[in-house]
This record gives C-alpha cells, sequence and structure tokens, in this order.
C-alpha cells in the first residue's frame, strides 16, 4: 500500500522535474529574439532586387527615400485635396488667411520658408530650419516621416508611406498659391 503510494508519488514527481526541465530548455532553444528591423518595411518598393537569404544574414540599411519630383507631372491635385481633408485637415488649413489650429496655416507652403507663419508655436526644430525652404523634396520627406525628417517637430502624424499619395498631396498643397511654384 504505502509502496504503491510512494511509486504513485515519485512518478508524479518525475513528471514535474521533467516538464519543469523541458519549459527550461524550451525557453532556451524557443528563447523570442526581437526583430532588428521591422519584417515588412512600410513604403519601400517591393522591386529590392537583394536576395532574400543576403537580406536574413545582414539587412542592408533603410533605403534612401525615393524622390518625389519624376511623380509629381502626373500627380493628381483633386485626389490630393482628398487626401489632405482626411490626414491633414484636423490640424491645419489650406485657404489664404485661414486659421492656425494645432498646426499653422498651410497657405502658400511650397516655396515658403519653414516656420514662417506669424503667431504659430513651432517647434525649435522647425524654427531652426527658417532659412530653408519648404520645397517638394523637403515637404516628401517630412510628410512621409515627419519625426524622421524633422527630430523633435511638434507635428504629430504618423507618416504618409505611399508616395504616390505623397505626390498627389504635394501637387494639391502647390495649388495653395496665388502664383504656384513651378513643378520641377
Ligand atoms: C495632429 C496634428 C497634425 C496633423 C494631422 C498634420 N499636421 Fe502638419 N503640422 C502640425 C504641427 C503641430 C506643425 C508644426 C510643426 C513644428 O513646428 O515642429 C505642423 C507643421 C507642418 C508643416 C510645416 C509648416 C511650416 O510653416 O513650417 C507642413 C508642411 C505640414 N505640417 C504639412 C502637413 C500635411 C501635408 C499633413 C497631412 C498629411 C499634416 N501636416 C498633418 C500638426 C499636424
Amino acid at each position: 500500500m504505502s509502496l504503491e503510494f510512494n511509486k504513485i508519488a515519485a512518478a508524479v514527481l518525475t513528471a514535474g522535474v521533467a516538464f519543469m526541465g523541458a519549459g527550461i530548455i524550451g525557453e532556451v532553444l524557443m528563447k523570442p529574439k526581437a526583430l532588428e528591423r521591422p519584417a515588412i518595411a512600410l513604403g519601400t518598393t517591393p522591386t529590392d532586387a537583394t536576395p532574400r537569404e543576403a537580406a536574413v544574414v545582414a539587412p542592408p540599411p533603410a533605403p534612401e527615400l525615393a524622390p518625389v519630383a519624376p511623380l509629381l507631372a502626373a500627380a493628381n491635385p483633386d485626389t490630393g485635396r482628398t487626401l489632405a481633408q482626411r490626414a491633414c485637415a484636423a490640424c491645419h488649413s489650406f485657404n489664404e488667411g485661414g486659421r492656425n489650429g494645432v498646426g499653422p496655416n498651410l497657405w502658400g507652403i511650397v516655396g515658403a520658408k519653414h516656420a514662417q507663419v506669424a503667431g504659430f508655436n513651432y517647434s525649435d526644430a522647425n524654427r531652426a530650419l527658417a532659412d530653408k525652404p519648404w520645397d517638394y523634396e523637403a515637404l516628401n520627406a517630412f510628410i512621409a516621416n515627419p519625426r524622421a525628417a524633422m527630430p523633435g517637430t511638434r507635428m504629430a502624424f504618423a507618416g504618409l508611406a505611399n508616395p504616390q499619395q505623397r505626390a498627389d498631396l504635394i501637387a494639391f498643397l502647390r495649388t495653395l498659391s496665388n502664383e504656384p511654384v513651378p513643378l520641377p
């Protein structure tokens, strides 16, 4: 009787130890490793010629943002207006003399210097660029990823990854002027 009990107890104990051991070994073997970079890079074109194996061994550095200039001639400002209403209008007005909201009024932004709208409380990061114009590529980079393009910006917008959408949006911003800047 007590021998039987001992056998059962030993079996239970052994099972428990084995189970625990398996757990520890499992954890060591399977230790999850955080990805160094996202498996899917948003906003990159799928035409990357790098072989997959090479990418696994040594991930290439993030590709430079492709210039928006070649897309502008065929970009659609009406599509851009719709996008702007959806993605930007919560913070920005677009009409001449429009009010500043969470973000500054954007009338005449293409070609204007950074941080030039009177009475708007810009970040130091943007003010530091006050002698630089908002040219097409500066807008492209900022809209693609505000925080990467201007570390310290107060613009709390995640970014627009799609190059065509950025081109349409910038084509719309270009129309916000009595004398639109020439296309590149
Ligand atoms: C959540 C609010 C918010 C949204 C959404 C937003 N912005 Fe902004 N935007 C800001 C703020 C705040 C600033 C001032 C940034 C600074 O000074 O660092 C700004 C600045 C800018 C500037 C620079 C203006 C200047 O005078 O220097 C541009 C250009 C701009 N935004 C474009 C856009 C576009 C295009 C969109 C839509 C794709 C957008 N923003 C969406 C809040 C926003």
